[in-house]
């Protein structure tokens, strides 16, 4: 019979990223959605506006909370940092090896941290999140003129002798059209990249669930309840622990 053993994994500010990002996604691809088909909704300009500021403000949440948890990864416990999250490094491909085979035998190495194949859909998670971020912060202030690059894009739109500070969104008579549409050009890549990179998050999303499900059928090890407190519980003795 195999012997159970608890480990501490997840650390709460770990925990705290985890829920808050999830919530802050949802409201995000939510709302993501809504912008996507506005015109098909037959959405009024300004209902498109408040859209846009509600999507925004779930996407300020999301930064700071991504950022908060990049700066964590310099100070977290071991399976909070980024060498436990990003593939590569010495052993990495021999531990991948490792894990797939021990996987195709059916009775996975169970690690308490991510497991090899896990790094590669998390690091993938988090740069897709940071394209999101970046690209979703240049679009908010194209948009909107909101913060960090708001200001600028205003000055950029702003007709001559207005104060860029008074520029607000449908605003015409204090904008130099030239400006404007030069702006808008400017825009049309992010916003490319903002869309591609939602339906690329959309499915990483999906498939990260489904992978959480069939390791916690296959290897057990209470995987989605040590999201919530921390604790792993598991039957083999895993290969990253100190
Ligand atoms: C998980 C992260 C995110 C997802 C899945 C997401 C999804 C989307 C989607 C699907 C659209 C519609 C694209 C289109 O109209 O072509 C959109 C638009 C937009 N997003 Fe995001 N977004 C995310 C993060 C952010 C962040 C962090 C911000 C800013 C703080 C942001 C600001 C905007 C703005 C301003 C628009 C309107 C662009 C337009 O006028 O078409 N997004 N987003």
């Amino acid at each position: 019979m195999s012997e159970f053993k608890e480990y501490a994994a997840w650390d709460a500010p770990t925990r705290w990223f985890h829920w808050l990002n999830v919530l802050a996604v949802v409201g995000l691809i939510g709302t993501g959605l809504v912008v996507l088909f506005d015109d098909a909704l037959g959405l009024s300009a300004s209902g498109k506006l408040t859209l846009k500021s509600v999507h925004a403000s779930f996407g300020y949440v999301m930064v700071f909370n991504l950022f908060w948890r990049f700066a964590w990864a310099f100070l977290g416990n071991r399976y909070a940092r980024w060498r436990a999250i990003v593939p590569g490094g010495p052993g990495y491909f021999v531990a991948l090896r490792a894990y797939t085979d021990s996987f195709l035998t059916g009775e996975p190495q169970q690690y308490v941290g991510h497991n090899p194949l896990a790094r590669i859909a998390v690091a993938l998670l988090f740069l897709l999140l940071l394209v999101q971020a970046v690209t979703g912060l240049v679009l908010v202030g194209t948009d909107l003129y909101w913060p960090p690059f708001g200001h600028w894009f205003a000055a950029w739109v702003a007709a001559p002798g207005v104060d860029p500070s008074l520029v607000v969104p449908g605003a015409a008579h204090l904008i130099d059209n030239t400006s404007y549409d030069a702006m808008r050009a400017f825009r049309s890549p992010f916003v490319e990249v903002h869309e591609l990179g939602f339906y690329a998050l959309a499915a990483l999303i999906v498939l990260h669930v489904i992978a959480v499900v069939a390791t916690e059928v296959h290897e057990g090890g209470s995987i989605t309840s040590a999201m919530f407190t921390g604790r792993k519980i598991l039957s083999r003795p895993p290969p990253d622990a100190p």
